[in-house]
């Protein structure tokens, strides 16, 4: 397995516990000896971060749903070509905070046909999917309540509210019916240290 890398997406809601969850992955992975990259999107490259800033500032309306998709579909052909790929190649473990999937939830259930867009451009030009994508499943109320209680300037999603966070946990849950080869489900409502448990138990499992 570590000859040919082992991709693993983290996928929920703003606030669900991604990040604090890829860092204890990260941990007990390491401590098994694996190498490690941790990565996210929107960015983890250089021209992916730049396009983060301009997807994740400014208005709730600043782009159209249809430009956002390109956007974030422009920065993860980016982030694929010059981070994830050169890493799974040498036979790395990549840990990436979000990825196509939150492309289909966020843009892709803001309009009919816009999932058929994110879709299409996704088979056309990245075409590449996680061996593993773990969805942190959390009631909105709790991580829109963790999530604000950073207060950064990238809160153009999170300014839409608890009723589309909640279409959203939806959302998701569907997605790992529809992906269910690919999609683990755990719940982020437990505490950071029996998730992480959870969490590691499974990705052995996987890799092992
Ligand atoms: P995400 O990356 O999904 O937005 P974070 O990992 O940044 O989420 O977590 C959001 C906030 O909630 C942070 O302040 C973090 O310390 C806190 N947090 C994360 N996991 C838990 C948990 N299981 N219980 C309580 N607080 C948590
Ligand atoms: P992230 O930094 O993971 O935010 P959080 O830590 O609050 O979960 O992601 C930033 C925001 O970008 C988040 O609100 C979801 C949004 N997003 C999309 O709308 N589409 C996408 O394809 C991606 C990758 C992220």
């Amino acid at each position: 397995m570590k000859n040919k890398g082992y991709f693993i997406s983290f996928e929920g809601i703003d606030g669900s516990g991604k990040s604090t969850q890829i860092q204890k992955l990260a941990e007990f992975l390491g401590a098994l000896d694996f190498d490690i990259v941790i990565t996210r999107e929107p960015g983890g490259s250089v021209g992916g971060e730049e396009i983060r800033n301009l997807l994740l500032q400014g208005n709730v309306d600043r782009w159209s749903a249809e430009t956002e998709i390109l956007l974030f579909t422009a920065a993860r052909r980016d982030h694929l070509e010059r981070i994830i790929l050169p890493a799974l190649k040498e036979g790395k473990i990549v840990i990436c905070d979000r990825f196509t999937d939150s492309t289909r939830m966020y843009q892709g259930m803001r309009g009919a046909n816009l999932r058929n867009l994110v879709d299409s451009l996704n088979e056309k030009v990245i075409n590449f999917d996680p061996d593993l994508t773990i969805i942190i499943d959390i009631h909105p109320e709790i991580s829109l309540k963790r999530a604000k209680s950073r207060k950064t300037v990238e809160e153009r999603f999170e300014d839409f509210g608890v009723d589309l966070q909640m279409k959203m946990r939806k959302g998701f849950i569907e997605l790992a019916k529809e992906f269910g080869d690919r999609i683990e489900v755990v719940d982020g409502q437990q505490s950071v240290d029996k998730l992480a448990q959870d969490i590691g138990s499974l990705v052995k499992a996987k890799i092992s």
